[in-house]
């Protein structure tokens, strides 16, 4: 069962073990998309009853939450009650109905701004977004639930960095700055520009996953990165220069809650799942480009 599958990330997901043979549910308070194959449930996980869901369910991959980090501290019940009361919700279900294995989507900014260098499982997170303190609780709770005795459930929790591709939310940078340089619009940059982020491409993410569904072992907590960085000028300037048009820019100020810089450590993920991303930047940026793009072609064009 894939929880979040109308999302950006669950979309790719689905149709990535589906093209794998595997059957998969998916549930979302949206309608199945367009084009998606596969059972689908509307429903709202902070309400229904998640049992029957999960009748001959053997592995459930939770994306459901709100994601932005910058919304989130004006809206902290809400955050609270999506991304923590639903994860219990769904893991009090499990006990009851005996899941064996939890995949949740967990955040690389529950690490917070950590001293330079690459990002690892076993430093000691420092969220600085209400966001980031309701991903980090789920990720504990996840886990939590697992240690208990007697518990047949294990969980990993993947913290995935700044994910992009086809399909990518409107209000993350990189969909805004393609449409922005299509449109010949303002791209607005919180700060001066100098931030930095591990972009991770949406199909290597949900190969991560998949991994993650399938390996055996322990609970854990992995990261989903490239282990490489870029700043927001940087990939700024690369969009605009893959696009062939210039960028406008308008400086805002620094957003509260947004971390100054991301990277991953690779190791782990890379011992305990076996993966290792393998788009690079340039490539991931085209795939996004073309289907920015497309999407805007007229019909019939
Ligand atoms: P998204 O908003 O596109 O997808 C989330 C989906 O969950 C949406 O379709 C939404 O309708 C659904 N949902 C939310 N609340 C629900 C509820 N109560 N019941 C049923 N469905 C509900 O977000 P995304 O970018 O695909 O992110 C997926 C997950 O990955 C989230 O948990 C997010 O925190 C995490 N994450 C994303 C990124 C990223 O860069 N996109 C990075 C780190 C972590
Ligand atoms: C993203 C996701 O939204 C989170 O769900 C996820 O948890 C997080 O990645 C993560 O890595 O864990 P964020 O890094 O803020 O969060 O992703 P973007 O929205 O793509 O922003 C990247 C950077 O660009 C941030 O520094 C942000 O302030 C900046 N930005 C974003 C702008 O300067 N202008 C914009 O219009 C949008």
């Amino acid at each position: 069962m894939v929880t979040g599958a109308a999302g950006f990330i669950g979309r790719h997901l689905v149709e990535h073990l589906g093209n794998r043979g595997q059957t998969v549910i998916g549930v979302d308070l949206r309608p199945q998309p367009a084009g998606a194959a596969g059972r689908h449930v509307v429903a709202d996980l902070r309400t229904t009853d998640i049992r029957p869901l999960l009748d001959g369910v053997s592995s459930v991959v939770h994306l459901a939450a709100l994601p932005g980090v910058r919304p989130s501290w004006d809206r902290f019940d809400d955050y609270v009650e999506s991304n923590v009361i639903v994860t219990r919700r769904l893991l009090e279900a499990g006990a009851q109905t005996g899941l064996r294995r939890l995949v949740i989507a967990s955040s690389s900014s529950v690490y917070g701004n950590q001293p330079d260098g690459a990002m690892n499982e076993d430093q000691p997170p420092a969220p600085i977004s209400p966001y980031a303190v309701t991903k980090l609780a789920a990720e504990h709770l996840a886990l939590a639930y697992a240690a208990r005795p007697a518990s047949v459930l294990t969980s990993v929790a993947l913290r995935f960095f700044t994910v992009y591709g086809p399909r990518q939310r409107p209000d993350m940078l990189i969909s805004r700055i393609i449409s922005a340089v299509r449109d010949g619009r303002e791209i607005r940059v919180f700060g001066d520009g100098s931030q930095r982020r591990d972009f991770v491409f949406v199909k290597d993410a949900v190969r991560a996953v998949a991994a993650a569904v399938d390996a055996p072992g322990p609970s854990r907590v992995c990261n989903v990165g490239t282990g490489e960085q870029i700043s927001v000028t940087g990939i700024i300037d690369l969009i605009s220069e893959l696009m062939g048009r210039p960028a406008n820019v308008r400086v805002e100020p620094h957003r509260a809650g947004d971390v100054v810089s991301t990277r991953a450590d690779v190791t782990r993920t890379a011992e305990a799942l076996g993966f290792r991303a393998s788009v690079s930047l340039r490539e991931g940026l085209r795939a996004h480009i073309d289907a920015v793009r497309s999407e805007s072609m007229p019909v019939g064009a």
